[in-house]
């Protein structure tokens, strides 16, 4: 592929842009600097450097983030600053976006891609990908409440009761509660139809994929082939 082709696809700009930033002598392949904005290069373990920042060429762009409180998932973000706020610039200019949202005061693993297809799947409720959360409660957790967690709860709008695929107490106020749906609010709200009440949440993992402990609020890292296939798995 054209060097100023791939450097625009990883979302360095336009074409006219990415061919100046190539004749600038500002974008290295494999380790050499390249001036040349026609150059085909190979993209199989293609790594580029732009101003000395290693990208790898990736056909899609997927990353974890741990997101901290005070920022919201929403495209157009009104109260707070976006999620997206917190990647550079090139992989917003890709069109990333959240799979699924995450309320504003939730923290934990959120993943972002540009990849259209895996963020349906994923966000999908009919693939039952599993959603771990940590929710500290209000009230001192009951037996009562995690057995109504874990037989269904009706909720407002909702045709059906909707039950957790798992509710374990694992203090006396932090409950432990894996989903396979995506609703709004729906750890807040099916914690409430219990009369208990949501103070602090915390996402733990999608799928098979646990927010790593070495990253911290903020931080982002990309997702590789191996993360991926633990993503997909189900109940
Ligand atoms: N459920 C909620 O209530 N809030 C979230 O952010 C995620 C799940």
């Amino acid at each position: 592929m054209q060097l100023e082709r791939i450097l625009q696809k990883h979302g360095f700009g336009t074409r006219k842009g990415c061919r100046s930033l190539i004749r600038q002598e500002r974008v290295a392949v494999n380790g050499a600097i390249c001036d040349d904005p026609f150059a085909d290069v190979p993209t199989a373990d293609l790594v580029f450097s732009v101003d000395g920042v290693d990208w790898a060429y990736c056909e899609f762009a997927t990353v974890m983030l741990h997101k901290p409180a005070g920022y919201e998932c929403s495209r157009k973000p009104q109260h707070h600053p976006g999620v997206l706020d917190l990647l550079p610039l090139p992989l917003r200019e890709r069109g990333v976006q959240p799979i699924g949202r995450l309320d504003e005061d939730t923290t934990g693993l959120l993943l972002i891609t540009d990849d259209g297809q895996l963020n349906h799947v994923l966000s999908s409720g009919k693939r039952k990908v599993p959603k771990v959360y940590l929710a500290t409660t209000k009230h001192p957790l009951d037996q009562a409440q995690l057995d109504q967690l874990l037989g269904g709860v009706l909720l407002h709008d909702e045709p059906e009761p909707i039950a957790a695929v798992a509710a374990e107490a694992v203090g006396p106020n932090l409950l432990r509660l894996t989903l396979t749906e995506g609703k709004y609010h729906q750890v807040k709200r099916m914690v409430a139809a219990t009369g208990n009440r949501v103070e602090a949440l915390h996402r733990e993992a999608v799928g098979g994929l646990a927010l790593p402990a070495d990253l911290q609020p903020g931080e982002w890292r990309w997702i590789v082939a191996v993360d991926l296939e633990k993503l997909v798995k189900t109940v």
